[in-house]
């Protein structure tokens, strides 16, 4: 997979970001099973637990058109390190991959990333799997 198209909207979103408390922005870019990108920011509020990140902005987007399948996320916060997903997003992520090999894209910046699994990140997540009898 060529993640190349994935880091340069992360990197894109990450401008859009509304983020006058933490002043941290963080973008994301997710591809689904449409082959569409769909992009997200972090989006703050003055009752700050009404935050939403931008791994679940991008995820919303692409869930609300009708997608059920991520099949890479890419992720990119401050330039000094390699911003990974919350707790929050992490589950919210684990609602929508195929399995544990799901590409994770930690990006600093368009030549300095990292790729990690879904596993890597979330070992033994709580899914639907586990409502199935
Ligand atoms: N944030 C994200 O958007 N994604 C993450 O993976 C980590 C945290 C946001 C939430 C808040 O706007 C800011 O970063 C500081 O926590």
């Amino acid at each position: 997979m060529d993640f190349k198209r994935l880091i340069e909207k992360a990197l894109e979103s990450r401008e859009k970001a509304y983020v006058p408390y933490s002043k941290f922005k963080v973008g994301a870019a997710v591809l689904f099973e449409d082959d569409n990108i769909y992009t997200g920011c972090n989006i703050e509020n003055a009752s700050f637990g009404a935050t939403n990140c931008a791994e679940r902005t991008a995820i919303f987007k692409g869930i609300s058109e009708g997608n059920r399948i991520i099949k890479a996320i890419a992720i990119v916060g401050d330039i000094r390190t390699y911003t990974t997903p919350c707790g929050i997003c992490r589950q919210v992520i684990s609602e929508f991959v195929e399995d544990e090999n799901t590409p994770i894209i930690l990006i600093k910046n368009k030549e300095d990333y990292i790729v990690k699994t879904f596993g890597e990140v979330m070992p033994g997540a709580f899914t639907k799997k586990d409502l199935e009898n």
